[in-house]
């Protein structure tokens, strides 16, 4: 698929099925992510690929930071809510948590790693999109809490950026309406 194409017809898709994708397809993707720009080549990126049991792992970390933060619910709303939060990984049959690296040097701006490891996030998204993979970026309370961030290899006050869920359409969902650039655009010249 050409590079255009791709990037006006990509959108988020969140509804998958659940066959496992090949892990030469998830390489891929990674490999596209590591093209990103990136200031001074720090490489700020850290990726963890979850997939298989590894996504209850996390579901179980997610329903245990549910069940610290709200105790006091009523025994069928937090079964329920337990249940939603376990379930949340296994919405796709990859997941990608990407995380930031720290400035490891004084010349390197926390801001800028953001910046590359977020694009090398759309990259993921991007090639998933050419392979013809749904994929869907979500962060939520998860993506800030310091045991998720543990449980991924992660320090507490590092950025954990995306959660890239990735697997086979469910659908082909129409093609995606978006505004055009020109209200949020300023032309000077000189
Ligand atoms: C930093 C970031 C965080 C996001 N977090 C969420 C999220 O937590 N839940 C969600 O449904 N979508 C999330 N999204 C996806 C956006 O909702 C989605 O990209 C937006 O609706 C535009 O749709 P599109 O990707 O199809 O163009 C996130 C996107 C970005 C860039």
């Amino acid at each position: 698929m050409e590079v255009l194409e791709a990037i006006h017809t990509r959108q988020s898709i969140g509804k998958v099925k659940p066959d496992p994708v090949p892990r030469e397809w998830i390489e891929k993707l990674l490999s596209a992510a590591v093209q990103a720009p990136n200031h001074y080549k720090v490489r700020p990126w850290r990726f963890v690929v979850l997939t298989g049991a590894a996504r209850e792992r996390l579901g179980d970390v997610m329903a245990k930071v549910f069940l610290e933060k709200y105790p006091d619910l009523s025994p069928d709303l937090l079964a329920t809510a337990l249940e939603k939060e376990r379930s949340k990984p296994l919405r796709s049959p990859v997941l990608i948590a990407v995380g930031v690296d720290k400035p490891s040097e004084p010349r390197v701006i926390e801001i800028e790693n953001i910046c590359a490891t977020a694009a090398a996030c759309q990259n993921i998204l991007l090639a998933a999109h050419a392979l013809g993979l749904a994929a869907k970026w979500r962060t939520g309370e998860a993506a800030r809490e310091p045991q998720i961030k543990q449980f991924l290899g992660f320090e507490p006050d590092q950025h954990l950026i995306a959660f890239l869920y990735i697997g086979y359409p469910e659908f082909e969902p129409p093609p995606p309406d978006r505004p055009s650039f020109e209200g949020n655009t300023t032309w000077m010249d000189p």
